[in-house]
């Protein structure tokens, strides 16, 4: 999708289709009015005849004559003194619903008939393009037929004010998001049979061809024996699928500047290995790459916007299997940082290969890491699907996710790591055990990665919730992409 910005007189924007906003106070907003005028006061009319009640995420698609459009989308923003984030997605998510599966090529959005408190202009935009291009994702590579491509190529937004340069970093920003959360859930819905460890490592070099300032190191399972990952060579070893842990870097500040580094999750299957898991759902655990899929797609979106500031993404990919040569509850395996670990539960291994993936990240000398992980059920008991669990070493980088996730309208909601929980991983026969009972199950998942982050601001976000929907419209979801790029782009 091509989005572009227009201050100009509404009259002077041609397009297919034009969108404008209608309250529920049925007061008509200033682009609704000049629509109004043009079109003999069909608005008006709409709304004093009932045919138009504002209601949110509601729509009115009708054709019109002698106009600079050829079709009006009315669509219902709600009341316009209770306006914000979540209404405003309800708007773009039905604009775009209709507009895809209609034949108009372009559309002009009327952007600046919404307001927000606390938000401006250009947050409008880059939420807006963000947005609508999220709406047009689909995912229908394994369909046999594939569906014919929308028309929709342009959407033009509009606001009366509105700096030019401004407002068109924010659309690209914005689009540049959207596209790279859609690599995200590409990944994430490819089954795993398709998508295996080495898929993912061969999609990260796809990424450093199809970006010249994107750089790829795969890591074979030799090279990490080598380097005595012991605890993520553990997990693969009951699949026949190799382990990879792939390195994508990004350099857009000088080579000395510390880089901040994402480490992702990439079980391209979790069966539970020797620990089973019960067969409900089970399809549902080809998701558990979501972090490391995230990692992937906030790159491509870094890669996108080019900010002047380093990052390295690194994803630790293995499938869990419980084949002949499987871990099994009470094995003890030797971590990277030379910490050992008694494996108690085979199905707690999104930390037995982030806690070496996150040692690695200590040669990076960064200046911050964020692991994205799948990685307890306990968090989506505790948070359910709206917000991402964040731990965290560091207050400042608690806060700065925190607020970059309000800003990218994919929160998260913090989670505390007193050294009270640390001891419920203490083991009789190793530094420590995989699993600290029931209570607080997703604290003490944090507690065990953070034995292995005590050299770097550290924060850890558990995306078991918010990564993808189950039921009828299951898919994955591209979280937390947005809060991802936005908090490094804040950091740029
Ligand atoms: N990938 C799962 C976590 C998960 C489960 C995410 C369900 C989303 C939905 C993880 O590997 C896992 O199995 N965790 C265990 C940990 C337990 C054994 C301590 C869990 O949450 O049950
Ligand atoms: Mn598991
Ligand atoms: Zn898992």
């Amino acid at each position: 999708m091509n989005f572009t910005f227009s201050s100009q007189s509404l009259t002077t924007v041609n397009a297919d289709a034009i969108v404008v906003p209608v309250y529920e106070d049925a007061s008509v907003s200033p682009a609704a009015a000049e629509v109004d005028n043009i079109c003999g006061g069909l608005i008006r009319t709409l709304i004093d005849e009932g045919d138009c009640k504002g209601k949110v995420g509601s729509t009115l698609w009708l054709p019109l004559n002698n106009a600079p459009w050829k079709r009006l989308l009315i669509v219902g923003a709600g009341k316009s003194e209770e306006c914000n984030d979540a209404t405003l997605r309800k708007v773009l998510t039905a604009t775009i619903k209709i507009l895809k599966e209609s034949t108009a090529k372009s559309a002009l959005f009327c952007l600046g008939d919404i307001t927000i408190p606390g938000r401006n202009t250009e947050w409008l935009g880059a939420f807006a393009s963000e947005t609508l291009e999220s709406g047009m994702y689909q995912f229908t590579e394994l369909k046999s037929k594939q569906p014919e491509p929308a028309a929709l190529t342009n959407i033009i937004v509009h606001t009366q004010e509105g700096q030019e340069a401004a407002m068109t970093h924010a659309l690209t920003q914005g689009a540049a998001i959207a596209r790279g959360a859609a690599t995200a859930k590409t990944l994430a819905n490819l089954p795993g049979n398709i998508c295996t460890p080495t898929y993912l490592a061969d999609k990260a070099e796809q990424l450093a061809t199809e970006y010249p300032c994107l750089k790829t190191q795969v890591l074979d399972e030799a090279q990490m024996e080598q380097l005595g990952m012991g605890s993520l060579l553990a997990v693969a070893q009951g699949s026949e699928q190799p382990a990879t842990l792939v390195v994508v870097s990004y350099q857009g500040a000088a080579p000395d500047s510390q880089p901040h580094v994402l480490v992702g999750k990439g079980i391209t299957f979790d069966t539970g290995g020797i620990s089973l898991k019960p067969g409900e759902a089970m399809d549902e655990m080809k998701f558990d790459m979501c972090g490391a899929a995230s990692v992937l797609g906030t790159l491509q979106a870094i890669a996108e916007i080019q900010p002047k500031l380093n990052v390295v993404g690194i994803i630790a990919c293995a499938e869990n299997m419980p084949g002949g040569r499987a871990i099994k509850p009470g094995d003890i395996v030797k971590s990277l940082s030379g910490q050992t670990i008694e494996i108690l539960n085979t199905d707690a291994e999104g930390r037995l290969v982030l806690c070496d993936a996150l040692t690695y990240a200590e040669r990076f000398n960064p200046a911050s890491v964020v692991d994205i992980a799948t990685l307890t059920g306990a968090c989506v008991i505790a948070l359910g699907a709206h917000a991402t669990g964040l731990l965290a070493n560091d207050d400042a980088l608690a806060d700065e996710l925190l607020s970059a996730g309000q800003l990218a309208g994919d929160r998260a909601w913090r989670l505390p790591l007193w050294d009270e929980y640390q001891s419920q991983l203490d083991s009789n026969f190793a530094d420590m055990q995989n699993i600290g009972g029931r209570p607080g199950g997703t604290i003490t998942a944090a507690c065990f990665l953070s034995r292995f982050a005590k050299n770097f601001k550290w924060a850890h976000l558990d995306i078991a919730g918010t990564a993808w929907n189950s039921g009828k419209e299951k898919g994955a979801t591209g979280r937390p992409v947005p809060l991802l790029t936005r908090y490094l782009l804040n950091k740029a």
